[in-house]
């Protein structure tokens, strides 16, 4: 048996040999593994892989959770989660770093839908970088993705929260923009252009991630100037435990008549850029 852990390069792997093992020697397997996780790794977690394909081979050949929990010296919801972890990701498939098919073993979700979700919105935006749009558009008509706590840093004299459904909304003036995540960042980024080019919206600073550069819909964006950050922004989380943090740079755009001012407000947040023509 070959495992392969996509981002866990330069560790020991399960082998073929695996299937030849006895019991015991899985079980000593899994221990090793998972001592060895306990002590010192990084995020990637490989040996926490190694430990996963130990529990899925141990209940393979009929052994009950609980008593693999037992002698591995770990939980059983642990074992459980491990064990949902190898079926969610295969051996021979490229897998992501443990601890990503974890949370997606544990709350159902993908990464990608645990963004979408709800609660998962409410990242706001830290007060300088709000401040160096204010500088640019002098002053913040409307966020259009909003809520009450938000908007004491952004301060705009109108917001949308996700109880008026924005996109049904008017949008006019100066805006601040950093929308929802998921498939409603698309949405929100398509209106703004549009709005911003049929001229009811007359600048506008938006805050997207940088991961999504090769969409459909960021596309147009690359007509306006753009800052590219050099680190990852530390989000307010609301008052919440902070569990994750940014896993990704971010892009602001700037759409607006004053490329000069938001280079010079944002310059030292990262690269500003333009498309080459
Ligand atoms: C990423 S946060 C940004 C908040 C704020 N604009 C800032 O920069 O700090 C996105 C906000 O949009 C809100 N939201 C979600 N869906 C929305 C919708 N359909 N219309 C308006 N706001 C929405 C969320 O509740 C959340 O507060």
């Amino acid at each position: 048996m070959q495992a392969t852990a996509g981002d866990c390069e330069g560790v020991e792997m399960m082998k073929d040999e695996t299937l030849a093992k006895t019991d015991q020697e899985v079980i000593a397997e899994a221990k090793e593994a998972h001592a060895k996780a306990e002590k010192a790794e990084d995020r990637a977690s490989p040996s926490r892989w190694i430990e996963a394909d130990c529990y899925a081979e141990l209940a393979k050949r009929g052994w009950k959770q609980q008593k693999i929990a037992e002698d591995c010296g770990v939980s059983q919801p642990s074992v459980s989660y491990f064990i949902r972890c190898t079926e969610l990701y295969h051996l021979g498939d490229k897998r992501p770093s443990f601890w990503t098919a974890y949370q997606e073993a544990k709350t159902g979700k993908t990464t990608a839908e645990r963004i979408v979700a709800s609660n998962e919105n409410e990242w706001y935006t830290p007060a300088k970088y709000v401040e160096a749009a204010r500088l640019v558009l002098r002053s913040i008509d409307l966020d259009p993705a909003s809520c009450k706590r938000a908007n004491k840093i952004v301060q705009a004299k109108a917001i949308y929260t996700a109880d008026d459904d924005s996109l049904h909304q008017p949008w006019t003036g100066r805006l601040w923009l950093n929308p929802p995540y998921g498939r409603l960042a698309g949405e929100f980024i398509q209106r703004l252009v549009l709005e911003y080019e049929a001229g009811d919206i007359k600048a506008a600073v938006a805050l997207v991630n940088a991961h999504c550069t090769d969409t459909a819909w960021f596309q147009p964006l690359w007509d306006y100037a753009l800052c590219f950050t050099d680190h990852r922004i530390d989000f307010d989380s609301g008052g919440r435990e902070k569990t994750t943090t940014s896993t990704h740079g971010s892009v602001f755009a700037y759409l607006g008549p004053d490329t000069n001012k938001f280079k010079a407000a944002f310059a030292e947040f990262g690269a500003v850029v333009r498309r080459v023509k």
